[in-house]
């Protein structure tokens, strides 16, 4: 199989699809995760002689062009990483994003605009997609997939483009694959995972098809009043999906026949609103009082999700315990991500949210074996579903 380190790049222009898809408050990046972890594929890029035409997404802008969504901060922010010009002529197409890929030379980076501003990138028609992907593979003579966070769209930039060019894998996604591999393939044991996040409905797929391959599985976040709920519990004015019960006292059987300890919490940190202010009070998960709702997990449950971790050999974790963006609501998330840290074997954060929860409560990515930097696609990965980017790309 081919891959980056043989692709010869000298001389031509190279379409590099990334994952630039970082989370922005007023304009400002609140983690540039997934700008650095696609430096290393852009750096080799230009090494070798390419120059790039950059594409990504941000957001779901739905084929509009939202200022609010524009890459321009993006821009600014991988520019100062590789202390290079960015070229950012803040179009998708259209002629002067032809003339200015036509000028590229070697060692230059044109960063397109948000490439679902162009509603045919993620257009169902296949034919509109098509014709978009013509349009792109006109400013490039090759093409690299390394946007891995976007590998389970089947997008036009994603899926369809790279049929129309030489293409290879990026650094990126060849690493992540790895990882997954090594998660899907005969992973060394025990193997647990922590799942958290608001949705059942998000994590079914997952849960069901881990059901059969895990030994741990342990449930946080606001799914777990679904959890709670389908055990006749009271769960106050918590999160719950309702339509969800008779599936999830389906997935509580299922662990059980299929010989999984499956975790939930004992005790909640509880509050009567979703307010960074509002008062947090321990109760047990048996006792939720009628007017309050649950907001994190509590310290037994954290300690006893973090002593079923450490134990584990292989570890995949996605999904924030609890509300980890305000203070008091985050410790859950801080137990749990400390215990992965403690892993010996294989732990894996997954998830554009789980990893800036780790970073934003002061933990260094080098403490964890391996940071995800897909969400939805490790997860379809595990899953065992086919993902139209990998499938695009030969892997
Ligand atoms: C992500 O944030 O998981 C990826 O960038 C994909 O984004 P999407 O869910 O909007 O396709």
């Amino acid at each position: 199989m081919s891959d980056l380190a043989h692709f010869d790049v000298a001389g031509k222009r190279v379409f590099l699809r990334c994952d630039l898809n970082v989370p922005l408050k007023d304009g400002v990046i609140k983690d540039d995760g997934r700008i650095k972890a696609s430096l290393p594929t852009i750096q080799a890029l230009l090494k070798n002689g390419a120059s790039l035409i950059i594409a990504a997404h941000l957001g779901r802008p739905k084929g509009e062009a939202k200022p609010e969504l524009s890459l321009a901060p993006v821009a600014k922010r991988l520019g100062e990483l590789l202390g290079k010009e960015i070229i950012f002529p803040g179009a998708v197409v259209g002629d002067i994003v032809s003339s200015a890929a036509a000028a590229l030379k070697p060692g230059q980076i044109l960063l397109l605009e948000n490439i679902r501003f162009s509603g045919a990138e993620t257009s169902k028609e296949e034919s509109e997609r098509a014709e978009f992907a013509e349009e792109l593979a006109k400013l490039a003579d090759a093409y690299v997939g390394d946007g891995f966070g976007a590998v389970h769209r089947k997008h036009a930039s994603v899926f369809d483009l790279p049929k129309l060019l030489p293409h290879v894998a990026g650094t990126l996604v060849a690493a992540e694959v790895e990882v997954l591999k090594r998660l899907t393939q005969n992973p060394e044991r025990p193997y647990g995972v922590v799942l958290g996040g608001a949705k059942v409905s998000d994590k079914l797929g997952v849960i069901e098809n881990l059901l059969g391959k895990v030994d741990v599985l342990a449930i946080g976040g606001g799914m777990v009043f679904t959890f709670l709920k389908a055990q006749d519990k009271e769960i106050g004015t918590s999160l719950v999906e309702n339509e969800m019960l008779d599936v999830v006292r389906g997935l509580i059987e299922s662990a059980k026949k299929n010989g999984v300890k499956l975790i939930l919490p004992t005790d909640i940190v509880v509050a009567p609103s979703f307010s960074a202010d509002a008062t947090p009070t321990l109760v047990s998960a048996d006792a939720i009082p009628a007017d309050q709702m649950g907001l994190d997990i509590g310290p037994e449950s954290a300690e006893a999700f973090a002593i079923e971790i450490e134990k584990c050999k292989t570890v995949f974790w996605n999904g924030p315990m609890g509300v980890f963006e305000f203070a008091n609501f985050a410790a859950g998330t801080k137990t749990v991500a400390s215990a992965l840290t403690k892993v010996s074997g294989t732990s894996v954060v997954g998830g554009g949210d789980s990893a800036a929860a780790v970073r934003a409560l002061g933990f260094a990515d080098s403490e964890f074996g391996y940071i995800s930097t897909g969400g939805g696609a490790s997860l379809e990965y595990l899953e065992g579903k086919e993902l139209p980017g990998l499938h695009a790309l030969g892997l």
